[in-house]
């Protein structure tokens, strides 16, 4: 696992918007695994001016998002779909049909979360998926108690992550209980994983993430497994964690090392 402490947001979003690019660049046709939530609005916000700067085309890539809420349409304001398009798909070349997310409002979810399974299989992988992270440890929406050799599938939110989100929406009431979300066996098998934390409110999560045993009570915890993951941080974020001089003295400000 790598871990990069940036001395700021603006800096640790912008090292992962570098990733994408690097990945694009080197690849025009390659898979990415999108993440939706606040924290990602930064990134795509920089990714948006860097394609509108000439810097990074997107028209030969396919896209999966991790997840949707169960209940909405594609143009409900809160739905996931509505915000890829707002937040990125609308202001970049990117090939609408190739950008590929649950559909909430499927008539048989459970057959919807397994046809999405096989549809990332026949994509030949994910190249690079893009994670946040919740308050409660969990990633695309596997809650804590997540089996770690889950596959896509119906998952109930918490209390906590409803709570979270329900500033998008008019009430509690309003937000939905049930997601489609990648399991979690699903988002190790991207070949690389990047994840962007951000703000003391993500500490606890991140430390337990890092640092704490793999277990499903912290879903993120499941990163340490996988060959190629980088934590991206912010101080305030990384402020729980106990190793931080050793992260520091391996990537100085975050920065790239020959060995890690
Ligand atoms: C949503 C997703 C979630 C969010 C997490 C953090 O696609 O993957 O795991 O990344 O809930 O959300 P924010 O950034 O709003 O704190």
């Amino acid at each position: 696992m790598k871990v990069l402490i940036f001395d700021n947001e603006e800096n640790a979003t912008r090292r992962v918007a570098d990733f994408v690019l690097d990945t694009v660049t080197k690849e025009p046709n390659s898979v990415l695994g999108l993440a939706t939530g606040g924290t990602m609005l930064a990134l795509y916000a920089l990714l948006c001016r860097k394609y509108h700067d000439g810097l990074v085309s997107f028209s030969d890539v396919t896209t999966f998002n991790l997840d949707e809420y169960i209940g909405l349409n594609p143009e409900h304001p809160c739905s996931y779909h509505h915000y890829m398009r707002n937040a990125f798909f609308d202001h970049v070349d990117i090939n609408l049909s190739n950008t590929k997310i649950p559909y909430g409002n499927a008539a048989d979810p459970s057959e919807e979360a397994k046809r999405y399974e096989s549809q990332i299989a026949q994509s030949n992988g994910i190249d690079l998926q893009l994670l946040g992270i919740g308050q409660n440890g969990h990633i695309g929406f596997n809650e804590p108690t997540s089996s770690l050799a889950s596959r896509t599938r119906i998952k109930t939110l918490t209390e906590s992550t409803r709570q979270a989100n329900k500033v998008y929406f008019d009430s509690l009431n309003e937000a939905p209980k049930y997601s489609i979300t990648m399991g979690i066996a699903t988002i190790l098998e991207a070949r690389n994983l990047v994840l962007l934390a951000t703000g003391v409110s993500k500490s606890a999560a991140v430390s337990d993430m890092i640092e704490g045993p793999i277990s499903a009570s912290c879903p993120a915890s499941a990163l340490q497994m996988h060959p190629s993951a980088t934590i991206v941080l912010d101080q305030e974020a990384a402020s729980q964690l106990k190793l931080t001089s050793y992260y520091h003295n391996v990537h100085p400000q975050g920065s790239d090392s020959a060995f890690d």
